[in-house]
């Protein structure tokens, strides 16, 4: 049988010692940290992704600023809006919720956050410092939902060192990231993507296999190796019947599990621990300005 890796778990420990430590803070400083979370529109995944933050924020003691703006918003006033939160020095994190209406580039949008406040670790200087820093720099404002599966790896305590990674996808926000922090743990890394030749073969060859493609329950036994590591990013909404619908990963779980030793279920898995590195980021862009 494979190790199930309990995100839910993991992530609530996370959040049990960030609560903890927010305490002692709120002791030393009478400061809490802040969040400010900005959604625009009414993308219904975003609306749920959102409110599961904002729960999960206040649950730890932090401050949450929520502003939810309309689809029409100018991008003018929502930079505006940005550059008030990056001078408010009740707001250590500030997450614009992705993605953003078409009339609004996103681009802009994160260049505008202040690189300290950015608790997504999506600005340019972030990315930057992501690839070219030390392992264990405290500083490092780290995607969160990278951050959440490497999280999820140590939490088998082997060495990643040498082991073969394969990323599937290589959006900003998921694949890119995922591949820098396994470089970092010094695995050998491939990204491959909709446009990979021999794509499955590819996979086959991972010890570690990081599936964020956003397609339902794509990879399939055929696609990995036989005690293989599977973290499945994926959060995909499929119908069962008229009425009913259910959560499922970009991983065929029921098939797949069989074959590898262990793997990350959906859902579950990885969606906890990126709310728990939200708030993992936020907390320590917190300390660095008021406590280090
Ligand atoms: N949209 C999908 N994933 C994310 C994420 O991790 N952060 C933000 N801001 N938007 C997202």
């Amino acid at each position: 049988m494979p190790r199930i890796l309990d995100g839910k778990k993991i992530a609530q420990n996370l959040k049990d010692q960030l609560k903890i430590e927010i305490e002692n803070i709120k002791i030393k400083s009478n400061r809490v940290p802040g969040l400010a979370v900005i959604q625009v529109g009414n993308v219904a995944a975003s609306s749920v992704y959102v409110k599961a933050k904002t729960k999960a924020a206040k649950e730890v003691g932090i401050d949450v600023i929520d502003h939810h703006l309309v689809e029409s918003v100018n991008q003018d006033d929502l930079i505006n809006l940005i550059n008030q939160l990056n001078n408010n020095d009740d707001v250590n994190g500030i997450l614009v919720q992705l993605p953003l209406p078409k009339t609004i580039n996103e681009e802009v949008v994160l260049n505008s956050i202040a690189p300290e406040k950015d608790a997504d670790g999506f600005h340019p200087l972030n990315v930057g410092k992501l690839s070219i820093s030390q392992k264990n720099d405290e500083s490092l404002m780290i995607p969160c939902t990278p951050y959440g599966c490497l999280l999820l790896l140590r939490e088998l305590n082997i060495n990643l060192a040498g082991k073969n990674a394969v990323v599937i996808g290589r959006s900003n926000i998921v694949g890119k990231p995922m591949a820098q922090l396994l470089l970092k743990e010094s695995c050998t890394v491939t990204t491959v993507h909709s446009k990979t030749i021999n794509i499955e073969s590819i996979c086959k060859k991972a010890d570690i296999l990081i599936a964020a493609i956003g397609k339902p329950e794509f990879v399939n036994k055929d696609w990995v190796k036989e005690g293989a590591i599977i973290i499945d990013v994926g959060i995909n909404r499929i119908k069962i019947n008229e009425e009913k619908s259910k959560l499922v990963g970009d991983v065929l779980f029921s098939e797949v599990e069989h074959k590898v030793s262990a793997i990350s279920p959906v859902p579950g898995g990885v969606g906890p621990m990126t709310i728990a590195c939200l708030l993992r980021n936020t907390t320590a862009a917190f300390k660095l300005k008021f406590i280090d």
